[in-house]
């Protein structure tokens, strides 16, 4: 479902902007700080609700504006021609709309929306927390399995009334909402197991493409000891969990092991390496999305130079050719970006203190 309008208004230094993407490859170069990245960002945020730059939105607000306003005209395999709309106002209030209509939630806009982002901080699903590397696993397993959403917000809910009760040590009531929790806590297992499963012999596939050099290994921790019954783990830490006030064990502990040499991956490899390990693991992703769902999602490239050789870009640039789906990827050359890829369909625009221009193609 690529996008085939854009319009951005609000954001960073861009001065607002009309263009039509291509559906496949779009080449954004422009010197430093002209307003490259505030582009993707621009994107990432009316998708998801969060910048990859920033945990405040208030930052990407333009300095001058009071509101930030991006509208996507969108082609997609179920609703067809369709637009969406996101307005962010100062205060913090925002509203999303699809054909008019209003969204109720952000997950929805992530649903018709599907964007994956490579950027030079990228290598952090390595080395940063295992909230991210949960957060990945479940971006594959929401866009493949429609009750997922319901059932993670179920098992919140049973987290939250659970952890109530442990930190007001009314332990009589722990038995009821045990059996909810722990119900609700293997249901979200199930499905990350299922999806890690289906992912594992592609990342792998991808990573070979990449670099058949790097050997990482995939293991997934489920949030309590692997080979015990959660609801015996549960009984076993019920004390210790009292005194705590928390539910240690649980889906929400959940992690990706990635691992080089049985070490931390993050630990191990060079930056490069793990800009290469995270591009495969994303790309991967996206592949399995498109094979199960018969939708495509978006790349959000950012810098592809930074860190990666003329090797390692071709290859990154070839695996995204393959998917056919649609790339927007910066740079600020533009040789850096042409030299060793030329994608047979393409558009190249220009961008210059927030001015955004497409190329004609013998320019
Ligand atoms: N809230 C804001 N309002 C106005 N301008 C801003 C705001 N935040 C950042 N800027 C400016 O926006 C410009 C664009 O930044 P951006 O990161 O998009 O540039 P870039 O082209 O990606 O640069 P680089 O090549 O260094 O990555 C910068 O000059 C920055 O100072
Ligand atoms: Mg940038």
């Amino acid at each position: 479902m690529p996008v085939r309008h854009l319009r951005i208004s609000g954001v960073r230094n861009l001065q607002p902007l009309v263009i039509d993407p291509h559906p496949h490859v779009n080449f954004i170069y422009g010197d430093n700080g002209s307003g490259k990245t505030s582009i993707l960002e621009a994107i990432a945020v009316m998708a998801s609700g969060k910048s990859f730059r920033t945990s405040q939105l208030k930052h990407v607000l333009s300095h001058d504006h009071d509101r930030m306003e991006m509208r996507v005209g969108l082609s997609d395999p179920d609703l067809g021609e369709c637009d969406m709309e996101s307005l962010r106002l100062k205060s913090g209030d925002h509203l999303l709309k699809l054909n008019g209509s209003v969204l109720t939630s952000q997950a929805e806009a992530a649903h018709w929306l599907p964007v994956q982002i490579i950027e030079p901080n990228t290598f952090k699903l390595l080395s940063g927390s295992p909230e991210e590397r949960r957060a990945f696993i479940d971006w594959g397993v929401f866009h493949v399995e429609h009750t997922f959403m319901d059932q993670w917000k179920t098992f919140r809910k049973h987290l939250k009334q659970r952890n109530a009760v442990l930190k007001q040590k009314e332990a009589e009531w722990l038995d009821v909402w045990n059996d909810g929790f722990i119900e609700s806590a293997e249901a979200i297992d199930a499905q990350r197991r299922a999806y890690l499963s289906r992912f594992k012999p592609e990342f792998e596939r991808i990573l070979k493409q990449l670099d058949p050099e790097i050997g990482v290994s995939l293991a997934y921790y489920p949030g309590w000891e692997k080979d015990s019954k959660l609801a015996d783990v549960m009984q076993r830490q019920q004390e210790r969990d009292m005194v705590l006030g928390y539910t240690q064990s649980g889906p929400h502990r959940a992690e990706l092991r990635i691992k080089c040499d049985k070490q931390p991956a993050a630990e191990i490899l060079s930056r490069g390496q793990q800009k290469t390990v995270v591009a495969a693991l994303k790309i991967a992703q996206g592949a399995l999305f498109q094979q199960e769902s018969k939708r495509s999602t978006i790349y959000l490239v950012d810098d592809l130079a930074s860190e990666l050789d003329e090797k390692h870009r071709f290859a990154l640039c070839r695996l995204l050719e393959e998917l056919k789906c649609q790339v927007f990827i910066t740079s600020i050359d533009k040789e850096k970006l042409t030299d060793v890829w030329k994608p047979v369909a393409s558009k190249v625009f220009h961008v210059e203190h927030g001015n955004l221009n497409e190329e004609t193609p013998n320019e």
